[in-house]
């Protein structure tokens, strides 16, 4: 079942439910806001202190980075204006009692031509099941070719970071933000301070282990990944959050960031899908 739905100052959403699962997504950005389980166990992150605004993004979730990452194109917002924009629903379809699919679309505007300015579709295809598939499409609809660098923003709950380990990133190139030293990653991740870190030539999935669960996050069309959580004195500095925020979530971004980037020619496509499976601990 796909049902649109808004907040009281009209701010707009599709629920998707299903015997599997069920999520909630914002027609602002195509943004992912929860994604349950049949038994109600969320799998991502959502600050409390969110706005649900036109205009303001989503703090939680999974924030589209488009069409960059960070402040790789900094001729734009950080991470892009795909997370502000609004989207228009292209399909929907039930797929079986177990799998519910949506398609979202953005076009360039008067607006997003004045920020970038390129032609471009950009589709984002969700399946909501007990797997969640995000498959983030880009076309170029110009004459020129453009430089495309992305990332679904994933912020995965956990039940406390001091726990959380991420792994499949060993003799991975990590390129750390925080040093801007760039440096091949020894060992799993865990985390005792913030951490902030662009990991390239990552060709496994990556398994995310914490008190409760394990989930893993297959990308494809993509061999980067961000990892990132910004411990208590970012925390306390970032919009939209509360100061111990940060003990609840850790970011896992599948990407095309910094040497990830891709180079589109007119008419050609990128996907960039991951794929979010629970495992069994
Ligand atoms: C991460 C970056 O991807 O996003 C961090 O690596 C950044 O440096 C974080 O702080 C959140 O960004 P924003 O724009 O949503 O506050």
């Amino acid at each position: 079942m796909v049902e649109l739905k808004s907040f009281e100052n009209g701010f707009e959403y599709l629920e998707l439910k299903n015997d599997a699962a069920s999520a909630k997504i914002a027609l602002q950005g195509a943004h992912v806001f929860e994604y349950k389980y049949s038994d109600s166990q969320d799998v991502f992150w959502l600050s409390e202190n969110s706005a649900f605004e036109l205009g303001s993004a989503i703090r939680g979730g999974v924030p589209l980075c488009w069409p960059a990452f960070g402040l790789n194109n900094p001729d734009l917002p950080q991470h892009g204006f795909a997370r502000t924009s609004l989207f228009e629903l292209v399909s929907s379809k039930e797929l079986g009692e177990n799998a519910t699919e949506v398609v979202l679309r953005l076009r360039d505007s008067k607006e997003s031509l004045e920020l970038w300015n390129h032609k471009f579709e950009l589709e984002f295809k969700v399946r909501v099941s007990d797997t969640l598939t995000m498959e983030l499409k880009t076309t170029n609809l110009d004459a020129n070719e453009f430089k495309l660098t992305q990332a679904l923003h994933s912020y995965f709950r956990v039940s406390e970071i001091s726990d959380a380990v991420v792994k499949g990133l060993k003799s991975k190139p990590r390129f750390d933000a925080l040093t801007n030293k760039t440096f091949i990653q020894k060992e799993d991740i865990s985390f005792k301070e913030e951490f902030d870190s662009v990991f390239q030539e990552v060709d496994a999935e990556i398994i995310l282990e914490d008190a409760d669960a394990r989930l893993s996050v297959k990308n494809e069309g993509s061999s980067s990944v961000v990892v990132w959580n910004p411990w208590l004195d970012k925390c306390s500095r970032m919009s939209a959050m509360k100061p111990t925020a940060y003990r609840e979530f850790v970011c896992v971004e599948s990407a095309n960031a910094f040497e990830d980037f891709k180079i589109l020619r007119p008419n050609e496509t990128h996907i960039l899908k991951a794929t979010i499976l629970k495992q069994l601990s």
